[in-house]
């Protein structure tokens, strides 16, 4: 097992000086880190598209009897009816004043899936199907789409009422609207479709690229949307979209708080270790998720000249939530933690708090600073447990 000591360090520039100082991160450095990422790893994100187009499908002010108001927004990605377009799903709570702040966050089995409320729209995108799925039942879906015996059915990951009681607002979209994570499809739906020049390039902007340039889109909404605070918008994701909220929230500096859940492999955890998932389960398993030019770094996991603490020193000084699981062994959660470890020294270079302890905790103990950490019993999940740590945190550093 390697050691943080012998990690690359992110304070050491591409010339090989140490950063001077905050300007210098700022100015030189994170770009320098930035630039990296985009090329190695997550590919090259094109620009916010001049035609992006926003409407508001549906409405209703007294949702979940009263205590919401829900909004369903369709983003038009290039503008037109008929091109890509992903559906946002608000609920803004009521009892509190206006602008709230908000998580925001993508889904893995659709809008409709995350709560029973009958006036979700059912998603048309593409559906996985499948009968041992451990989170969901989805028997409902028929030929790859969703029916109305699918509302609800990811519901015990997305604890509605808990977060809007708590004054927060939720937004989702599914990932299949955005890019299809069917490696079969091949960069032929969503987004991928506006950008073929990118797909041909090494540092082609892959799956969890797209779902990250989406989740910036979705805040190009928000700015727009007098309900919510943009200067208090989290981003959110577990596993898969955990690795797409970190990339989103180390791109896109407008998400004021960034929370990876068990995001694992390509996401918190370090590679340097070599436990858990690897570089090459990932490029050949999940061939879609990354750039071309990540297939290089197959079998170097624990050789690479960079890891992902680097990705989390792009959040600083923002606050950052990384949540573990003891059982998901795949996403190594000691991995996961020694990457909070190792980003901690970014924070306080930057002049902030950053994560106030060195060894893990126990289970079912968070530590919050300006990065927080806790790691719960059980496996590969979403749970009430894990989104009360994230709304303390968001509480403390929000509010
Ligand atoms: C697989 C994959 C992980 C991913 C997970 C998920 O297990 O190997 O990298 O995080 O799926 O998205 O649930």
């Amino acid at each position: 097992m390697a050691q943080t000591s012998v990690l690359p360090n992110p304070l050491i520039m591409n010339s090989g000086k140490l950063v001077k100082n905050a300007k210098q991160w700022y100015k030189v450095r994170r770009n320098e880190i930035f630039e990296l990422f985009s090329r190695e790893m997550y590919g090259q994100a094109p620009e916010r598209p001049s035609n992006l187009r926003f409407e508001v499908v549906e409405e209703d002010k007294k949702a979940l009897n009263g205590k919401a108001t829900r909004r369903q927004v369709v983003v038009y990605f290039d503008g037109t009816n008929a091109g890509p377009q992903m559906e946002l799903l608000m609920y803004i709570p009521n009892q509190v004043g206006k602008p709230v702040p908000a998580i925001l966050g993508l889904n893995f089995w659709g809008n409709h899936a995350i709560h029973p409320d009958p006036y979700i729209r059912i998603t048309k995108s593409w559906m996985e199907s499948g009968r041992n799925n451990p989170y969901v039942n989805l028997n409902c879906v028929v030929e790859h789409r969703a029916t109305e015996a699918c509302r609800g059915i990811n519901a015990a990951q997305w604890p509605l009422d808990t977060i809007l009681a708590r004054g927060y607002a939720l937004i989702t979209a599914y990932r299949e609207d955005i890019a299809s994570d069917n490696p079969k499809q091949g960069f032929s739906t969503g987004v991928h479709t506006l950008y073929p020049s990118l797909q041909s390039r090494d540092d082609n902007f892959g799956t969890i690229g797209a779902w990250a340039w989406a989740l910036s889109r979705a805040m190009d909404y928000i700015e727009t949307d007098q309900a919510i605070n943009p200067k208090k918008v989290a981003v959110f994701g577990w596993s898969r979209l955990g690795k797409a909220a970190l990339w989103a929230g180390a791109s896109d500096a407008r998400f004021a708080l960034v929370i990876s859940h068990e995001s694992g492999a390509g996401g918190a955890k370090l590679f340097r270790r070599g436990v858990g998932e690897n570089i090459r389960r990932l490029c050949t398993v999940f061939p879609h998720w990354y750039a071309h030019n990540f297939n290089k770094y197959m079998d170097k996991d624990t050789l690479l000249p960079f890891d992902q603490h680097y990705v989390m020193a792009l959040v600083a000084p923002r606050p950052l939530y990384v949540g573990s699981a003891v059982d998901d062994k795949g996403a190594d959660p000691a991995g996961e933690f020694a990457s909070v470890v190792a980003v901690d020294k970014v924070y306080r270079f930057l002049g902030t708090e950053g994560f106030p302890a060195q060894t893990m905790p126990p289970l079912h103990q968070s530590i919050q600073g300006k990065i927080g950490y806790h790691i719960r019993a059980g496996g590969h999940d979403v749970n009430l447990y894990d989104w009360q740590q994230y709304l303390n945190f968001a509480d403390k550093n929000l509010r």
